[in-house]
């Protein structure tokens, strides 16, 4: 029998561009080539489209894929040209035009089937202020905030914040992803410099009352039978789950599973399931959320795409549940097979 074809869009105009890499590298190899081939495409920062290696094989641990610093425009070609009757694609990008629907919305043009979530759950858990409200109809409990648009007065928004919230508050981007253009205020001088800096990623900022908490987080996978695991804990040894932080210094380790009590693992687990439904989810997603000290529970963002290296949250949450790496990626074509299928079927 032929090999199915398995398309790894990788890199992408967001900020987590490197870490896209990086997963991808890590999916190339785990790869299981009985059932696969493997072909690969990176998208670069400004947004082209370029053909890079094919794998009939498992690479050699020290085969690369591009990146922008070793990028080789002339195997650039039209995003249309990775169209193939019966490939599946894994788009293993995060953050804007990656996570965020679009990338999703191309590949349904293209009639392609793919890995993760379709165009409005992908855009919905991208936009923190969206995602807010939606919850908000679950009475998933998420930490109080107020919204900020371009254009609307920012003493009125500071005099909202004295009134409504507590400082220290969050400020951030509605459309950003991996802490980008996030600060932390501790007064209204803090506010209005980090309204400022949120402004120049998007006309939309959410403020956040700050909390002191845990960080605890739920792997998710399923279409219609939504599976869940038992939470990981992100360790940070820093006060601001920062860029910095997460990227460069990796000042993060992971303590899977979670130590928590029965009652908070399994209310994370629900509110985790039922927010992925509420927002129409499919494939997967990392659910991330707030503990306190007193045991309260704050659900703080759905990743439509989270980290997916062989030594990010999300495998790792899996593998502790009896689900090895490679097998996790086989499951999620099977999925993405199955949601394609339906959409093609409602396409009467
Ligand atoms: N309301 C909050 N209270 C305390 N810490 C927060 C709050 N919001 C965000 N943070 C910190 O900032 C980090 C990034 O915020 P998050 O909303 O997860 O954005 P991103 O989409 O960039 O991951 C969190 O992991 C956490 O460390
Ligand atoms: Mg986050």
């Amino acid at each position: 029998m032929s090999k199915e074809t398995l398309i790894l869009l990788y890199g992408g105009r967001s900020a987590e561009r490197e870490v896209s890499v990086l997963s991808a590298e890590s999916v190339m190899r785990a790869v299981n080539y009985e059932r696969f081939q493997v072909k690969t495409y990176f998208i670069t920062k400004d947004g082209q489209f370029i053909r890079t290696q094919v794998f009939d094989h498992k690479p050699k641990e020290n085969e690369r894929l591009m990146t922008n610093s070793t990028v080789d425009l002339s195997k650039a070609i039209k995003p249309s040209d990775i169209a193939e009757e019966g490939a599946v694609v894994f788009p293993v990008l995060h953050g804007p035009m990656g996570e965020d629907g679009s990338i999703q919305g191309f590949l349904e043009v293209l009639r392609l089937p793919y890995v993760g979530t379709s165009v409005l759950p992908s855009s919905v858990a991208m936009d923190k202020i969206i995602t807010k409200m939606v919850l908000e109809t679950q009475g998933i409990p998420q930490v109080p905030y107020l919204v900020h648009l371009d254009g609307q007065s920012v003493t009125e928004t500071l005099a909202q914040v004295s009134e409504r919230l507590t400082y220290p508050v969050f400020v951030k981007p509605a459309n950003m992803g991996s802490s980008v253009g996030i600060s932390k205020a501790e007064n209204e001088e803090d506010l209005e410099a980090a309204l400022d800096l949120a402004s120049r990623y998007d006309d939309r900022i959410l403020i956040e009352q700050g909390v002191d908490a845990r960080e605890i987080e739920v792997g998710i996978l399923g279409n219609q039978e939504v599976k869940t695991t038992l939470a990981g804990e992100v360790i940070k040894d820093v006060a601001f789950y920062d860029y910095k932080a997460k990227y460069i210094d990796n000042k993060i380790t992971m303590a899977i599973p979670a130590e928590v009590d029965e009652t908070v693992m399994a209310r994370v687990r629900n509110y985790a399931e039922q927010a992925f439904r509420a927002i129409g989810g499919c494939g997967l997603a990392r659910c991330d959320f707030f503990v306190t000290a007193d045991g309260q529970v704050y659900l703080n963002e759905l990743n439509t795409m989270p980290g997916f290296t062989q030594w990010s949250m999300y495998p790792l949450l899996w593998e502790n549940m009896g689900l090895p790496y490679s097998q996790l990626i086989e499951r999620l074509v099977n999925l993405a097979k199955e949601v394609f299928d339906k959409r093609e079927k409602h396409l009467i």
